[in-house]
């Protein structure tokens, strides 16, 4: 399982859906506490600043929410009809409906049991959690004024589909509000696809420096969830996935094999 884990981004394009549903059916039944209802590597200043205030509920979340945060405190939301492709267990679409004040966030994954996982979970106003496709969104055309995207796009079968597809349901003028880890060697094929869809750069990032940042801030508080939970035969392939140190991913990110990118894209 954790070699799995490690190769994620080589394996076949065709098992990592089934990949994915197999991953939240065991979290939903491991994290029994449901203590974590983020799946990302979080980013973190620097120089530790703590820019966001927090509601004391979401500090245990800081680094996850300050990725999210860092991902769409560039474009006014408010009032605005907002779209989340590959929402996961629903923390990031939590805060940004509950901090941010979106007219309505859509927040759309593939496991069913995620779904209702986040729908049980998440009790806010203007959020609700659907279950679909990245690369076949069930919207109209011109539907959202926005479209949020982490941590998710580099499991997609086809990411020119996709980023056609965030096009197509975006109004005119609407952003597309994107992060990602990506290979160091992709990272201008993927600019290349963002031009090719015809998208306007607003702005580019490699934040990778703060990710390695958020995982040292974050590492124990990893490592223990995931030994509080998670049963032993499965922890290596937890801690790989979390990130923390001394894995081949946290690894990845502080030699440079791996980057992390953030992007705001406009919609002319
Ligand atoms: C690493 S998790 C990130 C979740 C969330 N964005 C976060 O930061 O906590 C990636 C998510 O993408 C979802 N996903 C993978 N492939 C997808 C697809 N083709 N369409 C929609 N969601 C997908 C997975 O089910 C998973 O919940």
């Amino acid at each position: 399982m954790q070699k799995i884990v490690e190769k994620y981004c080589e394996l076949p394009k065709a098992i990592r859906r089934p990949l994915w549903q197999l991953w939240h059916n065991l979290m939903i039944r491991f994290d029994k506490d449901k203590a974590a209802t983020f799946m990302n590597y979080g980013y973190a200043t620097l120089n530790g600043e703590q820019v966001l205030n927090l509601l004391e509920r979401d500090e245990k979340d800081r680094y996850c929410i300050q990725l999210y945060d860092h991902v769409v405190n560039k474009v006014e939301l408010k009032g605005k009809k907002m779209l989340e492709i590959g929402s996961g267990r629903g923390g990031g679409a939590s805060y940004i409906t509950r901090y941010y004040n979106p007219e309505s966030y859509v927040a759309l994954d593939i496991s069913k049991h995620v779904i209702e996982f986040c729908n049980k979970y998440h009790n806010v106003n203007q959020l609700t959690f659907i279950k679909g496709f990245a690369e076949k969104p069930p919207f109209e055309d011109s539907t959202f004024d926005a479209v949020v995207n982490v941590e998710s796009a580099r499991c997609y079968k086809d990411l020119d589909v996709f980023f056609s597809e965030v096009k197509r349901v975006l109004r005119t003028g609407g952003h597309f509000l994107f992060a990602d880890m990506i290979r160091q060697n992709e990272v201008e094929t993927i600019k290349t696809q963002l031009k090719n869809c015809g998208f306007e750069f607003v702005s580019e990032e490699n934040i990778s420096k703060n990710v390695v940042k958020a995982l040292d801030y974050d590492h124990l508080r990893r490592e223990n969830l995931i030994k509080e939970q998670i049963p032993g035969f499965l922890n290596k392939a937890f801690l790989q996935f979390a990130g923390t140190k001394g894995t081949e991913r946290y690894e990845s990110f502080a030699n440079g094999k791996m980057e992390y990118w953030s992007f705001v894209l406009k919609k002319n």
